[in-house]
């Protein structure tokens, strides 16, 4: 954590950082609830660790008054340095020169220090605080974008790469965050946008706010965009501190073990969280916390898509990827978002070695001309394919139902997954009692003297046979049905069991995900 004494130290460095002119500037950011982009440098490394790379870098442009005007640095700090001990590289676009705007040098410095990460395996940490394209300097100012956009695609699923936006972040700079794992917003003070308020009144018509637009909230409710959010500068450096404690430096490697408690026994109030009626919600939170290292749950994506919970977690200090049907929103079901949002955290597990455990309660995939317009077919099909792809160790506990073609996409047997429990509460069958016994039994139905009273006896009919893991289990879908209570031990073994598991994909360039 940061603490109030290293930011007073910092204060007092800063200042001799921006002699000449400097203090205004850093007032101007304070003035804003902002941090400089020093400080949140210096705030988020290890003390004493960050190795600055050039702090002398300055433009070269001599139009529209630049060439009076050319300040060290360029407008961003770039470097590298340790966060718990662990190597990263950083960069930290500063808002007080020139509106943090980016143009050929500045792009120069990014671009330097996104190569060493890539060469030297370690993350790369981008806080992004700026005007844009720098409007002096033209087309070089978006080539310079474009170096950064060709090589963060270049690293993805190479180096981990977390973007903070800690200030304005628009027009084609969003691409960058855009392209890379996860992105932290900064409530109130930051937003991100392809056109802003200006053009969308001009060519919409419609009058919004740059915060409506493309602030926190929005972004972390509606279109997904932002992972995570944060209250202030510093939250946000916490919770990048944080992510980086749950992820490996590099694709070829894994995440340090940590300390965890030793208490393996059997916990009992696991057996009494399924409601007695299958039709009432429950929050499958209670069921992770329940099983997971005790306080461990690091949640992404937490206001978006909340029929699915996704999130990274310790099991006997090891660091996991958890992807859990949520019963208490839409009742779990599957739709477009949750599926995205699944297959997008899924695949980022996936290419770095973060094993995966899924809980199970899904009622099926949404109805509706919305969803089947908007391609819930395509959009499915990306959380298929994102777990069928995954050769990270893989286990799914079906807590109850496991229905239809839901039933298959969320980490069957049949796509990859390396064990399957269900709890004695999980309903495996091909939809619902009701939805079936009115198919199947229709003629009967229609012909009966009291037909509600034949479609009840039919769906108990139905539910007697189908409403239970053990056929599934009689095939070897599902591994074992397991008490709820012995879950976290039966998962440690498991993941214990996978630890050093050796699974190929076919020889290819790449697949073709369904976009
Ligand atoms: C050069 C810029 C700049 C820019 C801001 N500044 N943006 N200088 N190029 N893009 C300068 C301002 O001139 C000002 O300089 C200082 O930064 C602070 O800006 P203010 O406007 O005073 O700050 P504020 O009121 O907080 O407004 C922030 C802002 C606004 C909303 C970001 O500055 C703004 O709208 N800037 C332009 C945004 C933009 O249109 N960018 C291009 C987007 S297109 P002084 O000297 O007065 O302190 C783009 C394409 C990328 O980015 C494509 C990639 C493929």
């Amino acid at each position: 954590m940061i603490n109030q004494e290293k930011f007073n130290l910092l204060e007092a460095k800063n200042k001799e950082a921006f002699a000449g002119g400097g203090e205004e500037r850093i007032k101007k950011q304070h003035e804003k609830g902002k941090l400089t982009a020093r400080e949140r440098v210096e705030l988020l490394l290890d003390q004493g660790s960050f190795q600055e790379l050039g702090r002398f870098v300055t433009h070269r442009s001599q139009d529209l008054g630049l060439d009076k005007n050319i300040p060290l640095g360029d407008g961003v700090v770039t470097g590298y340095g340790t966060v718990n001990g662990r190597l990263i590289y950083i960069f930290s676009q500063d808002f007080t020169i020139f509106g943090g705007s980016l143009a050929e040098a500045h792009a120069e410095k990014i671009v330097k220090i996104m190569d060493l990460a890539m060469k030297n395996g370690a993350p790369l940490i981008g806080l992004n605080d700026s005007g844009g394209a720098r409007i002096q300097e033209g087309v070089v100012s978006l080539g310079g974008y474009a170096d950064i956009f060709y090589r963060n695609t270049l690293a993805s699923g190479v180096i981990p790469q977390i973007s903070a936006i800690m200030g304005p972040c628009a027009g084609g700079a969003v691409y960058s965050p855009a392209i890379t794992d996860f992105n932290i917003m900064v409530e109130n003070s930051s937003y991100m946008f392809v056109t802003g308020p200006n053009v969308v009144k001009t060519v919409t018509h419609e009058e919004v706010t740059s915060e409506e637009l493309g602030g926190a909230s929005a972004h972390s409710t509606k279109s997904g965009v932002a992972h995570f959010t944060a209250g202030n500068d510093l939250d946000a450096l916490n919770k990048i501190k944080k992510l980086l404690s749950y992820i490996p430096q590099n694709c070829e490697e894994t995440v340090p073990d940590t300390d965890y408690d030793t208490d393996n026994g059997a916990n009992p109030k696991l057996n009494d969280v399924i409601p007695e009626n299958p039709n009432q919600p429950y929050d499958i939170r209670d069921v992770i916390y329940k099983i997971i290292d005790k306080e461990s749950f690091f949640e992404v994506h937490e206001s978006y898509a909340g029929n699915i919970v996704v999130g990274f977690a310790r099991l006997a200090g090891r660091s996991i990827g958890i992807v859990a049907n949520q019963p208490m929103y839409l009742a779990g079901v599957l739709d477009i978002e949750s599926s995205k949002k699944g297959a997008r955290f899924v695949r980022f597990c996936d290419a770095f070695n973060i094993p995966l455990l899924v809980f199970e309660d899904v009622p099926g995939f949404l109805p509706g001309t919305d969803q089947e317009w908007r391609a819930i077919i395509t959009n499915g099909a990306k959380l298929l394919y994102a777990f069928s792809e995954a050769t990270v160790p893989r286990i799914t506990v079906i807590t109850r139902k496991a229905y239809g073609g839901a039933y298959d996409v969320m980490n069957s047997k049949h796509i990859g997954a390396d064990l399957n429990f269900a709890w004695p509460t999980a309903e495996i069958a091909v939809m619902g009692a009701k939805g079936a016994a009115e198919i199947i039994f229709k003629r009967e139905i229609s012909k009966a003297e009291k037909p509600e009273e034949k479609l009840k006896e039919k769906e108990a009919e139905f539910n007697k046979i189908f409403a239970n893991p053990y056929i599934a289990a009689a095939r070897g879908y599902v591994d074992e049905v397991i008490k709820p209570e012995d879950t976290r031990n039966r998962l440690i073994k498991g993941f214990k069991m996978l630890e050093n598991k050796v699974d190929k994909l076919p020889k290819k360039k790449h697949g073709n995900i369904p976009l």
